[in-house]
């Protein structure tokens, strides 16, 4: 038996086209239909070789094939273990495959050795050998490669790493730990049980009244009930309905959907049919981003897997249910991510958004009653049909329920994938999570929610994680981008930078949205530039509120969060623009200066070396000066001075 999938024998009858209801079950724990111990046996080894128990001298080694990962050189990797295996004759004993995102980006390539998980960090082709040699060989992990913590000390085990201690790892659980490009890992793992509980013991209003006990909701954006989408498109009288998948991640710092669609793909995929079953649907699309060729791969390679076992397709395992699944990749606008602009993408027409009466769930996709939901809300559908609503409604708090899945990137010591019970503080997040902000400097803010998203400061850090207090404080949850900022961030440049995305992502159809954005961003680009006075702080709250109250789609209703709410939180650094011309963070180039402090200077010429424009000027061991009409604001010298002599102000 080459694959779990393979027929164990000429008794097992299942294809597509003669469906067995315990196939999916079979495929693991079988055979059923007849008892044979070596059907049995060859099973068992399969699985055995897969997910070594731990003392049966197997190992696999699972190679991190997540896209940051990859970008390092973690690609080239499974092979190069594979000959240094197979040269020191491993080949029985130790398996190679390459997996989806591990969490612990910042520190890739990963590899993980299980069954005793330990985690290897920062892996380059030389460093294979050893691997093989003193730890598949001698039996003892290689030191130096492992994850290391700021005083020193070493982790081997990959939960006793801080990174992982915190987080709840339920819809990531297999992301990382199974081969995405084969669907025998999946079933193994216990997928598409869920599936086949639904079709032959649930009907479909009892699936949606578990998805609606479950409390979960959408985890693209507002945070809509799940349950009630479903049960408004079944009610709606159809021959035909809709399910969408929106995986068209677009904002800046978010991957959390690619790293799912990447680790996990079926997963995605059975919540989609689980949904069809329930909504009474047919056929659905995941929308996903052009720009993510890996997960388009796997989530291709996935749906084929799915028909050959007939998972997906016609008369699923026997239960008389139809499912048919198609890929459209993104057009590539940001807009695309709304839902009436997503439909009209599929439909072939231009991704504008529409006014949402009728809603989706009347008139969605080709005007038929449609749900559509985001990556990470389908791969928590499985998961509450296994473990009951009740298990997911025990995870987070009274109004938020379940886990939420954050992409962490910027100034934290430890960017990744992370996953935590709603209710869990953006401080432990951070802190505990994250480690903390890198190089000793200090945290100023965080953007949650990407470009809609707000601005949250220190003084705010105890905030839960959760919609209402996301709203609250003036962000959102979004789809779960997190951006960490440091004392080294402008905050008024910050705002820039994210307006400038939105201005640019504006489909134009609303003046509001595509006039208003523009003001905003010519007035924080003056301010920037050091031209901006006290009264443009009250223009832009003005104009922010409009745009908020007017916009026809989210866009625009959520474009000017980020600047509203740095006006609110960092007002005294949009001050310090307008009034002192000054940007203490030293990013708005314009506003920059730099001197020599005499008293710490030693004048060891570091800093007129690197200038290069000669702005500075001074004798060997003497205090140097900056001649600021010559100097042309670029930082080398500041960056060089090893004395702390060169201040930005
Ligand atoms: S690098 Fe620092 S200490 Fe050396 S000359 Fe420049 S300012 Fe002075
Ligand atoms: S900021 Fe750049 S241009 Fe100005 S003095 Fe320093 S190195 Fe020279
Ligand atoms: S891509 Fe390897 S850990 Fe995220």
């Amino acid at each position: 038996m080459r694959s779990l999938m393979d027929r164990c024998c000429s008794r097992c009858t299942h294809s597509p086209q003669t469906p067995c209801k315990d196939y999916v079950l079979c495929r693991r724990d079988g055979p059923f239909c007849h008892d044979d111990p070596e059907c049995k046996r060859r099973r068992k080894a399969w699985l055995n070789s897969r997910f070594p128990p731990p003392g049966s001298g197997q190992r696999r080694l699972l190679v991190c094939g997540g896209l940051t990962c990859g970008a390092a050189g973690s690609f080239s990797l499974p092979e190069a273990f594979r000959k240094a295996i197979e040269k020191a004759g491993l080949e029985e004993q130790v398996t190679v495959t390459l997996v989806g995102c591990l969490g612990l980006c910042e520190e890739g390539p990963l590899a993980l050795v299980m069954p005793e998980r330990v985690l290897y960090c920062r892996l380059k082709l030389e460093d294979v050998a050893a691997i093989v040699e003193e730890h598949f060989k001698g039996g003892k992990p290689v030191e130096r490669l492992l994850f290391r913590d700021d005083t020193g000390k070493t982790y081997p085990f990959l939960p006793e790493i801080p990174f992982y201690r915190k987080q709840q790892r339920v819809v990531l659980e297999r992301c990382g730990y199974i081969n995405p490009e084969d669907i025998a890992e999946y079933i193994a793992a216990g997928g598409y049980r869920a599936l086949t509980s639904v079709l032959f013991s649930l009907s479909p209003e009892e699936v949606i009244e578990e998805i609606k006990k479950s409390g979960l909701r959408g985890r693209g954006g507002a945070g809509f009930p799940t349950g009630k989408k479903w049960e408004a498109a079944r009610r709606v009288p159809s021959s035909k309905r809709y399910v969408i998948c929106n995986a068209d991640e677009g904002d800046p710092g978010a991957f959390m959907d690619r790293a799912l669609l990447e680790g996990d793909p079926h997963a995605v995929i059975e919540g989609m049919i689980i949904c069809g079953y329930a909504i009474g649907s047919d056929e659905g699309y995941v929308y996903v981003r052009a720009e993510y060729p890996l997960a388009v791969k796997r989530l291709r390679i996935a749906i084929e897997q799915a028909y050959a076992a007939g998972l997906l397709g016609e008369n699923i395992l026997g239960s008389g249910f139809s499912f048919h699944l198609h890929i459209n990749e993104g057009a590539g606008a940001f807009v695309c991510g709304e839902s009436t602009a997503l439909m009209a993408s599929i439909e072939g027409n231009r991704g504008i958004p529409r006014i949402k009466v009728p809603r989706s769930t009347e008139k969605g996709l080709f005007g038929k009653p449609t749900v559509l939901n985001n990556v990470e809300t389908f791969a928590n559908v499985p998961l509450i049909i296994l473990r009951g609503s009740q298990w997911f409604a025990n995870i987070g708090t009274k109004g938020s329920k379940g886990t939420k899945i954050f992409a962490l990137s910027g100034k934290v010591k430890h960017t990744g994938l992370v996953e935590v019970p709603m209710g869990t503080t953006l401080k432990e997040l951070i802190f505990d999570i994250g480690g903390g902000i890198k190089g000793g400097k200090r945290f100023k803010a965080l953007q949650i929610g990407g470009p809609s998203g707000g601005c949250i400061p220190e003084d705010m850090l105890d905030l839960p994680i959760d919609y209402e207090s996301l709203t609250g404080a003036g962000a959102m949850m979004g789809s779960g981008s997190i951006v960490v900022m440091d004392e080294d961030n402008c905050m008024v440049n910050t705002a820039r930078f994210f307006l400038n995305f939105t201005e640019r992502e504006s489909c134009g159809k609303c003046t509001p949205c595509r006039e208003g954005t523009k003001q905003m961003l010519n007035i924080l680009e003056r301010i920037t530039r050091g031209e901006g006075s006290p009264s443009d702080l009250s223009l832009l709250e003005f104009l922010g509120q409009v745009v908020k109250a007017t916009s026809f789609c989210g866009l625009g209703t959520s474009a000017p969060n980020p600047v509203l709410t740095t006006l609110r939180f960092f007002r005294s650094e949009y001050l310090q623009h307008v009034t002192e011309r000054r940007c203490s963070a030293g990013e708005c180039m314009a506003l920059r200066r730099f001197v020599i402090l005499a008293e710490k200077c030693i004048g060891c010429g570091a800093c007129a070396y690197v200038c290069p424009v000669k702005a500075i000027k001074g004798e060997k061991k003497k205090p140097h000066h900056i001649d600021e009409k010559v100097c042309v604001k670029c930082g080398r010298c500041f960056e060089i001075c090893r004395f702390q002599a060169v201040k930005r102000l």
